[in-house]
């Protein structure tokens, strides 16, 4: 296993300083690229703390929020571009590597993108044109300044079936492939990914082999799978999660990114479909109110290190690694499914302190 070794004099003058961390961008490049999801407040320059340990800590990022649809385009051609071009700005003026977060998403989608005004279902032919009207202008816009894009965002279920959208309902599967097309034409030396939560189910992963093996057969453009690392205490399974990454090199001669890695510390929630089940208390949706007892933050930190360890001995796949906010305070997971919640899923803690797995990969011990 590689390390960064630090010579013991440095390491003596560093201990007095409150740097004492080598930037983790230098601990991992030759690995993967280390990567984080930036936030509105940071792009503008808002939270100076959180911006000055993105830009010392990584050396990639991609947007929370500013570059879906429904944000940068509230009405279907009536673009905003203030915070799209600051996030672009931003990565250039600290050398940063920026990346595209997502062009077609069910989600977070402008809300007339595939409606007609009386909110009837559009035409096949119509939703293609404003497909490649909303991506070539996107793509068009950051060409030569995003190095690459998430082109479709969570369109395959667990099951393997494909999501029931309204890009679905109205081009079924043929509207993914035309995405990536329209994506290739405005930027051809962009890469270009598709981006999915649970990867770890195996028939979803089947799924979406298949559906990029039918992308590479015709000839269109797809660099990686993006594994979004939305993970917890009990899910994935490490050794299937491997597995899978490897799977996806071994069927398709892609690589993987995991691009929203987050494991949430707080108890897995699972509702019983027993309708006389006790729903869910405060208590139980916000355990760690009070701070998370050591043997929890132990459990968690053993296991994102092995999570770490094997993201590195599969790095001739994972390209890169992207954490989804620079601390804990950052993470939607504090918000969903109530706001207000207490946890702890990313490398920098609420105080910018980096997580024991990580100081003990760096100093070995
Ligand atoms: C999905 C999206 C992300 C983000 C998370 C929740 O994973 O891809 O952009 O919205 O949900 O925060």
């Amino acid at each position: 296993m590689k390390r960064f070794l630090i010579p013991l004099a440095a390491c003596v003058l560093m201990a007095g300083c409150a740097r004492t961390e080598p930037a983790l961008k230098d601990v991992f490049a030759g690995t993967f690229i280390l990567g984080t999801a930036i936030n509105d407040a940071q792009i503008a320059g808002e939270d100076i703390k959180g911006d000055s340990v993105l830009i010392r800590h990584f050396a990639a990022i991609e947007p929370e929020n500013c570059l879906k649809s429904g944000e940068v385009m509230p009405v279907f051609g009536q673009y905003d571009w203030i915070l799209a071009d600051k996030y672009v700005e931003f990565g250039e003026k600290y050398n940063l590597d920026v990346y595209g977060h997502t062009l077609i998403w069910h989600s977070q989608c402008t809300p007339d993108f595939c409606y007609d005004e009386n909110g009837n279902l559009i035409s096949p032919e119509l939703l293609k044109e404003r497909m490649k009207q909303h991506i070539s202008t996107m793509v068009g816009r950051y060409k030569g300044h995003i190095k690459g894009w998430d082109v479709v965002n969570e369109a395959i279920m667990e099951d393997g079936s494909y999501r029931d959208s309204p890009f679905y309902r109205i081009l079924g599967e043929e509207f993914i492939p035309w995405a990536f097309q329209c994506a290739y034409e405005a930027d051809p030396n962009c890469e270009l990914y598709y981006n999915d939560y649970s990867m770890h189910e195996p028939a979803k992963l089947d799924a979406v082999i298949a559906m990029a093996k039918k992308l590479k057969e015709r000839g269109i453009r797809i660099d990686a799978i993006g594994f979004q690392g939305h993970m917890g205490m009990d899910y994935p399974d490490i050794d299937l999660y491997e597995r899978h990454i490897r799977r996806v090199k071994e069927e398709t001669g892609l690589d993987v990114c995991i691009t929203e890695l987050d494991m949430s510390i707080l108890p897995t929630l699972t509702r019983s479909a027993d309708l006389g089940a006790k729903p869910l208390s405060e208590a139980d949706l916000n355990p760690y109110a009070d701070g998370i007892p050591e043997s929890v933050a132990k459990q968690w930190n053993d296991r994102m290190s092995a999570m770490l360890k094997m993201f590195i001995r599969n790095s001739d796949v994972v390209k890169r690694v992207n954490v989804w906010g620079v601390c804990d305070a950052d993470n939607w997971k504090n918000n969903w499914p109530i706001p207000g919640r207490h946890d702890s899923p990313v490398w920098f803690d609420r105080n910018y302190k980096l997580k024991p797995f990580l100081r003990e990969y760096i100093y070995g011990r």
